[in-house]
């Protein structure tokens, strides 16, 4: 392929176009000149292309320059002549033809094939279309054989300042803080223009206040806006328009401009101190309004906003601070006085209080100019308010004797009107208080009188309410509780604490303690009980047994000797005194029996007097069972026997042995025979332990009993 090239080339002699370029607008573009055209450089092809005819040794060349420069937004009469091709070609013996193709051939740009002259046809706009690559190519004007490669080359549109700056993000909002320093930064507003940044000053912007000094001042480059004056003031104007405009051109005189607005507002800062509406403010209050109520609202004014008129309120003196208490409202931005504690227009009728609102949020910038807080007098009037009765003590607590007599007097409540108009008092008993209407009160003087008997044995506490009336206002009154507390006499003997008996050994020892009692009391003696115990006077030598006390309050009684017998005697009484220690002491006598029994040689006891003797608690279930089943059984023969003599004798005669025999024997069928009445044997059932007892013989009376009968 180079060979191919070089051959041609060789061929071609020196084929190069010289593209001549002409400048008929050059009035506009001064800078423009064939040096400056020249230095804007060599394309690559153009290069190569002398660089192989360097290397083939045949360097005969002129200025070659490949680019053309046309100017934008031109019209005139005539199309513009943008340039002219030209051939150093020997045009002696052929004639040459100009041939242009690429961008805008033929419609934009148009070629004298004669001359080589190249006109532009059109308008050109630059912000459209910046640059044309065309084709350029000399060709034989008969064969139209090509005389030399074709050459590219580029159409440059020149710039021409058709385009005015814009602000294309205006308008534009900033703020800054007010009593800023001179020279703090705003914000900063950009301009662009559509024309060439590169080329000339069409797009060189320089900015520029047209309103809004001597406020703000503008970097004129950066377009950095700034405060132009110290300490602007918010409270005395917040909000500032500035005009600003963009120039091209550097600014220069003919330059384009295009303009913007600025809206600047000053945020708040806190440079105004709280000052009170009023140095003086009246309230009044009932004496009798409920604690917490709000009594009246001051109000600080701050010309500052937002957090900045922020105040706290304070009491900071006076006589009623500590009656009294002030509570910042944030969102009125005001104090609430309210009442803490309770008013007394009796005691006092007026109050002086100091009040002072400080600001929450302060600038230490600002703090030397003095404090940012202000006070104000809060007179306080109370007005007088018809109040209920108040009794001399909030709860009473009264006691009473159990035995104290009727209408004796128990205790008193006193009451009265606190107004100054001290209306007298009636008293009366809540009686859903007092149901039994146990109590009196006297209505005048509030004295509490006993209506029926008390037992504190029965009720200890009777706690009643009492109620207060004003004579001359019916509907003030009062309630107080009363405690009614009813105090223990000694009304209660003493006694056993439960039905004691005591079963003796006939083989135990003298000494040997055979029961140990105790006893209770009703009565509550302050100190405890102390029970005294001893034997009837007439009994105080008895032979067989004597008392002893226990440490515990409970009682011994011991056997005096051995050798008690049962068949000498079964069963001995005991009285036994007790007596509490009242004042005076009360005393009750309470008979102890003692059984002589059989006991085993450890002194568990094992039989003793049949009738008395009570069945040992803890019977089997099996032993129950048995016993109820001999009780149905007995029952079946007894009905039977009888069921049958009615049926066979009627009337009840017994005419023959026969009949009781037969009776007999049928009993015996059905219980088994004479060896199976054991089985009915009730004793053997409650005391097995006596088996070998006496219990033969309280059988055979029962058998016997029956047999007799039956005989
Ligand atoms: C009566 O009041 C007393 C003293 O306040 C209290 O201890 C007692 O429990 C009260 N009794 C009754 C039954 O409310
Ligand atoms: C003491 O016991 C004997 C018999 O054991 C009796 O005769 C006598 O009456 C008893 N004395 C008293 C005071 O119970």
């Amino acid at each position: 392929m180079p060979e191919r090239l070089a051959e041609m080339l060789l061929d071609l002699w020196t084929p190069l176009i010289i593209l001549w370029i002409t400048f008929p607008p050059c009035l506009y573009m001064a800078p423009l000149n064939p040096s400056q055209v020249l230095m804007s450089g060599s394309p690559l092809e153009l290069s190569r292309l002398r660089e192989e005819q360097r290397i083939l040794n045949r360097s005969k060349r002129g200025w070659v320059w490949n680019q053309m420069f046309v100017l934008e937004e031109f019209s005139g009469p005539e199309p513009i002549l943008v340039g002219r091709l030209h051939t150093d070609l020997d045009p002696g013996s052929k004639k040459i033809k100009y041939i242009l193709s690429g961008d805008g051939a033929g419609t934009i740009f148009q070629i004298n094939d004669a001359t080589g002259d190249i006109h532009a046809i059109k308008r050109l706009d630059r912000e459209e279309k910046a640059e044309y690559t065309l084709t350029a190519q000399a060709v034989d004007w008969e064969t139209n054989k090509p005389l030399e490669p074709p050459s590219e080359f580029i159409i440059k549109v020149q710039d021409i300042n058709d385009n005015a700056p814009e602000f294309l993000n205006g308008p534009y909002h900033a703020t800054v803080p007010e009593m800023s320093i001179l020279g703090t930064s705003v914000t900063n507003v950009t301009a662009t223009d559509a024309d060439d940044p590169v080329y000339g000053n069409s797009a060189k912007l320089v900015y520029s206040i047209l309103e809004g000094q001597p406020y703000f001042s503008i970097e004129p480059e950066t377009a950095i806006i700034k405060t132009a004056l110290p300490n602007m003031d918010r409270e005395a104007k917040e909000e500032y328009l500035v005009v600003i405009q963009a120039k091209d051109m550097g600014g220069h005189s003919g330059g384009l401009s295009g303009t913007t607005t600025l809206t600047v507002t000053l945020t708040d800062v806190n440079d105004n101190p709280p000052k009170f509406a009023q140095s003086l403010y009246h309230f009044s209050v009932p004496e009798d309004v409920v604690l917490g109520t709000a009594i009246g609202r001051v109000k600080a004014n701050d010309q500052d906003i937002g957090e900045n008129a922020q105040s706290s309120y304070d009491i900071i003196d006076g006589d009623g601070t500590a009656l009294f208490e002030i509570t910042s409202d944030a969102q009125a931005q005001d104090g609430i006085i309210r009442l803490r504690k309770p008013l007394d227009f009796e005691t006092k009728k007026s109050y002086t209080l100091k009040v002072e609102a400080a600001n929450v949020h302060i600038d230490p910038r600002f703090s030397g100019r003095g404090p940012f807080k202000d006070t104000a007098t809060v007179k306080i009037v109370v007005e007088d308010a018809d109040e209920p009765p108040v009794f001399s003590s909030p709860t009473y607590l009264l006691e009473v004797h159990e035995n104290a007599a009727l209408n004796s007097v128990i205790g008193q409540v006193t009451a009265r009107d606190p107004d100054i108009t001290s209306s007298p008092i009636r008293f009366s008993i809540d009686r859903h208080t007092d149901l039994e209407r146990q109590f009196n009160i006297n209505a005048d003087d509030g004295k509490i009188t006993l209506a029926t008997p008390l037992d504190r044995e029965l009720s200890v506490w009777h706690n009643i309410t009492i109620i207060a009336t004003e004579i001359r206002n019916h509907s003030q009154i009062s309630r107080v509780p009363v405690a009614i507390k009813v105090l223990d006499v000694n009304d209660n003997a003493p006694e056993f604490a439960s039905e004691y008996e005591a079963f003796l050994c006939e083989n135990g020892k003298p000494g040997q303690v055979i029961q140990t009692v105790s006893a209770t009391d009703k009565d509550e003696p302050k100190n405890g009980h102390y029970f005294l115990y001893s034997l009837l006077p007439e009994m105080a030598n008895n032979p067989n047994f004597t008392i002893k006390k226990n440490e515990d309050n409970s009682l011994s009684i011991l056997a005096k000797h051995n050798g008690f017998n049962r068949q000498k005697q079964e069963v001995y009484l005991l009285p036994i005194v007790i007596s509490d220690s009242g004042n005076p002491p009360l005393s009750s006598t309470s008979t102890l029996t003692i059984r002589v029994c059989g006991c085993s040689n450890d002194g568990v006891v094992q039989s003793c007097n049949v009738e008395a003797y009570v069945l040992p608690i803890g019977l089997s279930m099996g032993a129950l069972i048995a016993i109820l089943a001999c009780i149905i059984l007995l029952l079946v023969i007894v009905v039977l026997f009888v069921t049958l003599r009615r049926h066979k004798n009627e009337p009840l005669i017994i005419k023959d042995d026969e009949d009781v025999r037969e009776n007999i024997i049928r009993y015996d069928d059905e219980g088994g025979g004479e060896e199976d009445t054991e089985a009915f044997d009730i004793a053997t059932l409650q005391n097995p332990d006596g088996i070998n007892g006496f219990l033969p013989h309280y059988r055979r009376g029962l058998l016997g009993g029956v047999t007799q009968d039956a005989a």
